[in-house]
């Protein structure tokens, strides 16, 4: 790891060791909610070679250009890990290298991130003040956060992520960085009331002080979410003046949800 920067961006690292949770959909939500707060924001794609938050991106530019329409779009940097790091120098250290200088221009760096460990991976969480980590109402998703025995209610251990932090925030502490924000974020919530449902958000209530981490119980699975990658538009685009698109109730609510989550980015 390199030195501490002394920074003034706030690092937001998007991860979870599972696929498919909405760690792209979030980051480019929550850049843009960044941007249109006034903030310099950077993101960085560390999920490379999948690069779904680069393509996001670079739709939205493309729609800009087409559209002739002016919406904040972030400065991007998309990074694919190295099959063999061993034979390139420097190359562990060269995204913690890249971090450090964009936190000294931008007010913040949101980092999207693989479903699976790797080395850039692991590099990224060393600097982050804030975590996300989206997770579906759903016992799988739950079960990298914690490993429960359903039958008598017992938690038995920290599930892999879950461990992972742990050992992240260890090192973050012997560098003299005390608090780690970690949020985990309810992410696809299902609209119906289901008891899988109140299971998953009971036990994430329960365990949170003892992880060390902040529940947000917020985003619902909404189809929005998923129609607007073409054009590289959010929910937080759409009542621009330009775009013209109709909001319906379920627009407005995504809407909100995304701003209560970067609200909730500070700790009370
Ligand atoms: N709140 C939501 N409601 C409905 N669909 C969603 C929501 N959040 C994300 N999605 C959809 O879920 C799918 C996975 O989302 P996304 O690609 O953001 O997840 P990811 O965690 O980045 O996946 P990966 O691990 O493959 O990188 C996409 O089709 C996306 O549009
Ligand atoms: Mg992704």
């Amino acid at each position: 790891m390199n030195e501490t920067p002394q920074k003034k961006a706030h690092i937001i690292v998007i991860s979870n060791e599972k696929g498919g949770t909405g760690k792209s959909t979030l980051a480019m939500h929550l850049s843009v909610k960044l941007m249109q707060e006034g903030f310099k924001v950077a993101t960085i794609d560390l999920d490379g070679r999948q690069g779904s938050l680069s393509k996001y991106i670079s739709n939205r530019q493309t729609f800009c250009e087409d559209k002739g329409i002016k919406l904040p779009i972030p400065e991007h940097f998309r990074f694919e890990p190295e099959t063999n790091i061993y034979l390139i120098p420097g190359e562990r250290e060269k995204i913690g290298h890249q971090i450090y200088d964009l936190s000294n221009e931008y007010d913040a760096v949101v980092i999207d991130t693989p479903g699976t460990k790797n080395y850039l991976f692991e590099e990224a969480h060393k600097y982050a003040d804030t975590l996300i980590t989206p997770i579906s109402d759903s016992l799988i998703d739950l079960n990298v956060i914690a490993d429960i025995d359903y039958e008598t209610g017992k938690i038995n251990a920290p599930g892999h992520y879950a461990n992972f932090v742990w050992e992240t925030k260890k090192f973050l502490a012997s560098q003299g960085k005390a608090y780690l924000n970690w949020i985990i974020a309810a992410n696809k919530i299902s609209p119906t009331r289901s008891r899988n449902k109140e299971i998953v958000f009971d036990y994430l209530q329960k365990i949170s002080k003892l992880y060390g981490f902040r529940f947000f119980d917020g985003i619902k699975d909404r189809v929005i979410y998923k129609e607007l990658f073409l054009e590289g538009l959010t929910v937080l685009d759409m009542q621009h003046e330009q775009l013209k698109m109709r909001m319906s109730i379920s627009h407005l609510a995504a809407k909100m949800e995304i701003k209560r989550l970067a609200e909730f980015i500070c700790p009370e």
